[in-house]
């Protein structure tokens, strides 16, 4: 054999052994990742992380009431929630007992006056929600004044 040929088999040799190498590394590369991958699969499975979650969850609804902001929960919640109470407690807007047309006026004054966003047709539904399950009382007169501090008038 010259010492060209040798030079030429022993320099594919040592191609032949990098690929090997980099086709062990691609391989092990793959499994590393294919595990840590299983890894997290486990874990939100195993651990219960979704029940934990749910547990925790502030959007649950206990009672027929939504945990979060105290509303009722009833057609048209998840539209006021989303809507109504990122500016201001939901207590506001349960204190409120307004018929359609005031609930209306008040979107519009909150529209044109506190930055409200457009709401389209949730704009009905939130209405609708609020004057089912916070109707307007109808008093003839206003309720009696308790747990009042009298004071003498000097
Ligand atoms: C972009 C902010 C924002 C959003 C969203 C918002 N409001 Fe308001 N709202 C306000 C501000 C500001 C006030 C005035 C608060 C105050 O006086 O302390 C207010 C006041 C109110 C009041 C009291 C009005 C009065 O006459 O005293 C009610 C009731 C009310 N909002 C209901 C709602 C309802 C229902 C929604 C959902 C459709 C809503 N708000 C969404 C900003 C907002």
């Amino acid at each position: 054999m010259s010492e060209q040929n040798k030079f030429w088999k022993s320099s594919r040799r040592i191609y032949r052994f990098l690929i090997v190498v980099c086709v062990l590394a691609l391989v092990l590369g793959i499994v590393i990742f294919y595990m840590n991958h299983g890894d997290t699969d486990i874990k939100e499975n195993g651990e219960n992380e979704y029940t934990t979650f749910s547990n925790d969850d502030p959007d649950r609804i206990e009672d027929g009431i939504h945990v979060r902001t105290g509303l009722v929960d009833a057609p048209g919640l998840q539209e006021t929630v989303t809507n109504c109470t990122s500016c201001h407690s939901a207590k506001l807007v349960m204190q409120n007992r307004m018929s359609a047309e005031r609930w209306h006026a008040t979107i519009r004054w909150m529209r044109e006056t506190q930055n409200l966003w457009p709401l389209g047709e949730n704009e009905d539904i939130i209405v609708d929600y609020l004057v089912t399950n916070y109707p307007p009382k109808n008093k003839g007169r206003r309720e009696t004044l308790t747990d009042v501090d009298w004071y003498e008038l000097k």
